[in-house]
């Protein structure tokens, strides 16, 4: 399985998204703010991917901490999460990650533990965070794949993927899941402009497990759906509110409606980790508004106008009423979402 993200010695390395699949770049963060950076700049991306990459960036952070006394030690450790929060806004798995750090910290503290012992506690728990997300990835895959008939054409949006998660993916999980279980599957990848997430990476993780794909850009979708090409639609998730109205990639709603116009079932795959009960809808979830030079630009080329405003939204909402179900580690949930969601998160 391809590694997004791994602790290594006394650093993180990750591979570097940006560069995909141009080049195999590995990328060693040294620091806190270097995995904070690396975050904020897309060398990691992807909700999943994001939190794990917080978490071992805090245990990175005080891991080089020169503090000695449990004081010093703990307004470090608050400085680094605070870091890490004004990275991305729209994940909601990277609050989730510290919050879990946080508690790692405050248990660790309560029981007496020395620096060093809460040192190791940290790293203990990203490590876990890691690898939990691996374990719910493969059980998101399971879950989906009973809805993926022998034979689906399925289209994506975006990378839900390994290199999205600490391995295997959401939306990507549910397909391998389904390929893994023995039914024929064939992928339309939606390009995803503007950072090219379905062109680049979606379509190179397919290709490398052998799994039928062909990249379109974001404006055929529709005239596909009519030619009776999709049979279902699978995206991840950045934030699921409380009543099934989920953030995602920015082109995601266009995709949701037009499924609904087709007829076509439209599927959601996320851990629990990305269901958000305390903001109770869409209009509540903060979207990222990302550098204009990601719309400007491919690459050094320039594609617009000096003098042209430019939007970049990097998150939609799409309302509950377009999601067939959403699939999590523990289970599919269906409408009424806001009942769904709430009893899947209380079975944790
Ligand atoms: O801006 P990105 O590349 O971080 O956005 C990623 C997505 O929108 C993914 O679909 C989402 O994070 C789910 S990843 C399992």
């Amino acid at each position: 399985m391809l590694p997004t993200i791994e602790w290594q010695d006394d650093a993180v390395l990750m591979i570097d998204q940006r560069k995909l699949p141009a080049s195999e770049v590995w990328v060693r963060c040294a620091t806190g703010p270097e995995v904070a950076r690396a975050i904020k700049t897309m060398v990691i991306r992807g909700a999943p991917a994001i939190g794990v990459a917080a978490a071992m960036g805090i245990a990175l952070a005080m891991k080089r901490s020169k503090a000695t006394g449990t004081r010093q030690f703990a307004a470090e450790f608050q400085k680094t999460c605070d870091l890490m929060a004004g990275t991305r806004p729209t994940a909601v798995n990277l609050f989730w990650a510290i919050d879990r750090m946080k508690r790692a910290f405050g248990a660790a503290v309560q029981a007496g533990a020395s620096v060093a012992e809460i040192r190791a506690r940290l790293e203990a728990e990203a490590q876990v965070i890691h690898d939990e997300d691996v374990a719910s990835c493969r059980a998101i895959g399971r879950v989906g794949a009973e809805y993926v008939p022998d034979g689906a054409r399925i289209l994506t949006h975006c990378n839900a993927g390994a290199l999205a998660t600490a391995g295997y993916g959401t939306a990507l999980g549910v397909i391998r899941a389904a390929a893994e279980a023995g039914k024929r599957v064939s992928v339309l990848a939606d390009e995803t402009r503007p950072f090219l997430q379905g062109a680049r990476l979606t379509a190179w993780e397919l290709v490398r497990d052998g799994i039928d794909t062909t990249v379109i850009t974001d404006n055929m979708a529709g005239a596909l759906m009519r030619q009776g090409l999709v049979d279902l639609v699978v995206v991840g998730a950045d934030r699921i509110a409380a009543n099934g109205d989920v953030a995602n990639k920015i082109g995601t709603y266009s995709v949701a409606v037009l499924a609904r116009a087709h007829g076509i079932p439209f599927y959601v795959a996320a851990p629990v980790s990305t269901i958000d009960l305390a903001t109770p809808d869409g209009a509540g979830i903060p979207i990222e508004e990302r550098p204009a030079r990601e719309v400007t630009h491919v690459g050094p080329v320039r594609l617009t106008p000096e003098g042209a405003r430019i939007r970049n939204p990097a998150f939609d909402v799409t309302p509950n009423e377009y999601v067939s179900a959403i699939f999590t580690e523990r289970g599919a949930c269906t409408a009424p979402f806001a009942a769904s969601l709430r009893d899947i998160v209380a079975r944790g």
